[in-house]
């Protein structure tokens, strides 16, 4: 592998990916839409390249563990970057951050869709992000790919512990994780498989 390239580098969670991977002496290549907008990256030995994840042609040539924290809030967001990343060249491995609200509560349906726990104001957000999910699951046979969901809440700071990876279901009580404890994960999954073609609940327990 060549290095991680992530997307969404600026966002919260790219961010952490990225310190994350430095911080192992991974190469990392950080795309934003604007490097202007994150000198930051630089210098923490961050490549930064402009480029946006619905463009296949975003992802260098060669053999790379990809990072996909990107969010947009357009129609059909996810979808068009499923489909970018299962199209473009130099993709080796693909790790996926995803959404609580689509993890499998109690009862069997996706949280989102209990309107008594899920706000309704976020419910066309989080199904585009299912969309996304959907997509993998139905053409990304030929791609090693892995999404990790948060389990609970995700909250900034520093790491709050050992992270669990478990299944489709909320874990027990919703435990959460920080955004430093996902890019622990993140980085652990790219580098060294253990979900493939699958979505797993990752938090910390005791984490709330
Ligand atoms: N509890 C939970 O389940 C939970 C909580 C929070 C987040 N999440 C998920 O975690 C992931 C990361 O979220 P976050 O909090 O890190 O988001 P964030 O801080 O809002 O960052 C998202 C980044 O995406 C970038 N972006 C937007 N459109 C793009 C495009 N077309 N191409 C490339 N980059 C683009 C933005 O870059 P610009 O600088 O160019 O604007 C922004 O820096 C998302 O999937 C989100 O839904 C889950």
């Amino acid at each position: 592998m060549d290095g991680i390239v992530v997307f969404g580098a600026g966002g919260r969670a790219g961010r952490a990916v990225c310190a994350e991977a430095r911080g192992r002496g991974l190469p990392v290549i950080g795309v934003v839409r604007d490097p202007e907008r994150h000198p930051g990256l630089a210098a923490d030995g961050v490549t930064v390249v402009r480029g946006d994840v619905t463009d296949p042609r975003a992802v260098p040539a060669g053999r790379w563990g990809v990072v996909q924290a990107a969010v947009g809030f357009e129609a059909g967001f996810f979808v068009r970057a499923v489909d970018a990343l299962l199209a473009a060249e130099g993709v080796s491995r693909l790790v996926l951050v995803g959404l609580f609200a689509d993890l499998v509560g109690a009862d069997g349906r996706a949280v989102m869709e209990d309107p008594a726990v899920f706000p309704a104001e976020h419910l066309a957000f989080a199904r585009e992000h299912a969309a996304g999910l959907a997509r993998l699951r139905a053409v990304g046979g030929g791609v090693d790919w892995a999404v990790l969901t948060p389990g609970g809440e995700l909250t900034e700071g520093p790491g709050r512990g050992r992270y669990v990876v478990g299944g489709d279901r909320v874990p027990e009580g919703a435990p959460g994780l920080s955004y430093t404890d996902l890019a622990v994960a993140v980085v652990d999954e790219v580098v060294v498989p253990t979900l493939r073609g699958a979505r797993g609940a990752v938090w910390v327990a005791g984490c709330h």
